[in-house]
């Protein structure tokens, strides 16, 4: 797969780029059931919120086969080799929870703050990659996005330790404020299946989720295998130290994985 020059345009231009429904439902459907799984285990992968409730699941494609197929997926490691013009490896993976009626905010913050500061990254050439687990709505804690705020660089920022079960180096009132009147705010919504690709200084956050309905979202963020971290701080499961390039699968690899499992149950 390879995206237009009007998507790469888009991408430099606004920060981000959504390709709705680009896994099919029984990719996303074998996914779903493993992230529950991966949750269910007492692990230090898995963080946890103040209620107890899943927040995250750190590394699941280094113990779990589904999360692996995904990791290598052509449909997602051809368009930002592209846009990047070199191989990549898997810098961090997570698989976020927002669960049902507990999950909580992540507050205003860039990525590329916390890869520079904590790991030690060189320049913003790591892409994020979200990919919709469940359906992501208005109401279910979207991510929401400041179009073009990647482009002031990297902003000042504040390591807050508090707020929730996460440490985060997030933005001021003022400054996020300034960017959304320049900006305002998009939420990318749709099917499990979706696929967001957004520049490391976007800036970026969520609401809690007081619905019933589960916002779970994979991230993974490649990495140019020439920008790989130097000086890492945090834990190798989340801040990866393994730099070789990742070798896309088969585009087929998941959906036969999803297919063995189902004829084996
Ligand atoms: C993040 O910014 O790392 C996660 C945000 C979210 O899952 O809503
Ligand atoms: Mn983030």
């Amino acid at each position: 797969m390879r995206l237009t020059d009007e998507q790469i345009a888009h991408f430099h231009r606004e920060g981000y780029l959504f390709l709705p429904e680009l896994f099919d439902a029984e990719e996303v459907a074998l996914l779903r059931r493993e992230a529950e799984a991966i949750y269910a285990n007492q692990r230090p992968e898995v963080w946890r919120e103040r209620s107890g409730a899943p927040r995250t699941a750190f590394a699941a494609h280094l113990y779990n086969d589904a999360f692996a197929a995904l990791a290598r997926h052509p449909r997602m490691i051809n368009p930002i080799e592209q846009v990047f013009g070199e191989q990549l490896y898997m810098h961090q993976f997570k698989v976020n929870a927002k669960s049902a009626f507990t999950g909580d905010v992540w507050q205003w913050h860039q990525d590329y703050g916390t890869w520079a500061r904590d790991d030690g990254m060189p320049e913003p050439r790591a892409m994020n990659i979200a990919v919709f687990l469940d359906e992501v709505m208005h109401i279910n804690g979207p991510l929401m996005l400041v179009p073009r705020s990647h482009t002031e660089g990297t902003l000042a920022a504040q390591h807050d330790v508090t707020t929730t079960s996460y440490p985060l180096w997030t933005l001021d009132e003022p400054t996020v404020t300034r960017l959304v009147e320049r900006g305002g705010i998009v939420t990318p919504i749709g099917k499990p299946g979706g696929l967001l690709m957004f520049h490391g200084n976007l800036v970026h956050g969520s609401a809690g989720n007081i619905t019933p309905f589960p916002r779970k979202i994979v991230y993974l963020t490649l990495n140019a295998v020439s920008n790989y971290i130097r000086t890492p701080t945090r834990a190798e499961y989340i801040a990866h130290r393994d730099f070789s390039p990742i070798i896309p699968a088969d585009d087929g690899a998941l959906l036969a994985l999803a297919r063995r499992r189902e004829a084996a149950e």
